[in-house]
């Protein structure tokens, strides 16, 4: 098979939880590329006119934008309706969405450092990141497992696998009980989520449905340039990834380019995790 052939996702249907995110509409561009059909079903998803030539330009003539809040079950069942009504099966889905509270810009710290974390940030960080990703599973995987045919892909993170190093986010001028902190709740979500995928690429082997997780590092936006710097300094590669560096990853794991490949973390984190 040629390159093109091996990553082709013509008519494809694949839905992006988080669509409407920074990742996500890259997830999402990258499937168009390859003749695939986005679905970005996301809490956010009026950031998007569906009907301006420029989203089709970026995301193919038939992607849509569904809204959705993927903690709740019912919300969960309609955007399977949604997807199935619209296009008539689902191939792909991406579960991408997370809360990303954005540390280094911490103002209250109360709210990420594990003393202090609130128990209902707790729950609404893991009903996004875990129980989102377990009813979408559930309900579209199950979806594709009737159909014998599917893939879904869990985004992780390099902190899946390590632990943040907390000294990256530190601020000058605070005591050490008040410096910002990664919260927790990251950490155990993304560790949930290879669980998750282990257990699903198990449990549906034999129905047709693949499963792994993309496990990313971080993504250079508008990060002071002293936090990047500290973090560079814990990357093998010297940086942190540009916003496009995930494509091809998305893609070979969306596509029949990793056929023989189920239950398993692809990691692309710039060498982090060797060190
Ligand atoms: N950006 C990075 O540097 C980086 C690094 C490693 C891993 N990741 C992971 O990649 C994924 C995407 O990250 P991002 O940077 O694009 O984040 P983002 O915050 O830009 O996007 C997340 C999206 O999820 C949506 N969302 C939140 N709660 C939802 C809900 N209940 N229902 C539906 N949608 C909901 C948000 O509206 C948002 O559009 C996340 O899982 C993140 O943890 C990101």
């Amino acid at each position: 098979m040629r390159p093109d052939q091996l990553f082709d996702l013509t008519g494809r249907v694949v839905v992006i939880t988080g669509g409407a995110g920074l990742l996500g509409q890259r997830h999402a561009e990258a499937v168009a590329g390859a003749g695939g059909i986005p679905v970005l079903a996301d809490a956010r998803a009026d950031t998007f006119m569906t009907e301006d030539p420029r989203f089709k330009d970026r995301f193919g003539p038939q992607a849509t934008v569904i809204p959705t809040d993927i903690t709740d079950p019912l919300r969960v069942d309609a955007l399977l309706e949604a997807v199935v009504d619209r296009y008539g099966r689902i191939d792909v889905l991406i579960n991408n969405a997370a809360n990303n509270p954005k540390v280094e810009a911490a103002s209250d710290v109360r709210s990420s450092r594990l003393e202090t974390l609130p128990v209902e940030q707790w729950h609404a960080d893991l009903a996004v990141g875990l129980t989102g990703a377990f009813l979408c599973s559930r309900v579209l995987g199950g979806e594709m497992a009737r159909r014998g045919k599917g893939v879904i892909v869990n985004v992780a993170s390099d902190l899946a696998l390590i632990g943040p190093d907390q000294r990256i986010y530190r601020e000058p001028g605070r005591l050490d009980a008040q410096q910002p902190v990664k919260p927790v709740t990251y950490s155990v979500v993304k560790a949930g989520l290879l669980g998750l995928t282990r257990y699903l690429a198990t449990y549906w082997a034999e129905a047709g449905v693949r499963v792994n997780a993309i496990s990313p590092g971080g993504v250079r936006t508008d990060q002071p340039d002293e936090f990047v710097q500290r973090l560079s300094n814990l990357i093998p590669l010297g940086r942190m990834a540009r916003v496009d560096e995930y494509e091809g990853a998305i893609l070979f794991l969306c596509s029949d380019a990793s056929s023989y490949m189920t239950g398993a973390n692809l990691v692309v984190d710039g060498g982090r995790t060797a060190w």
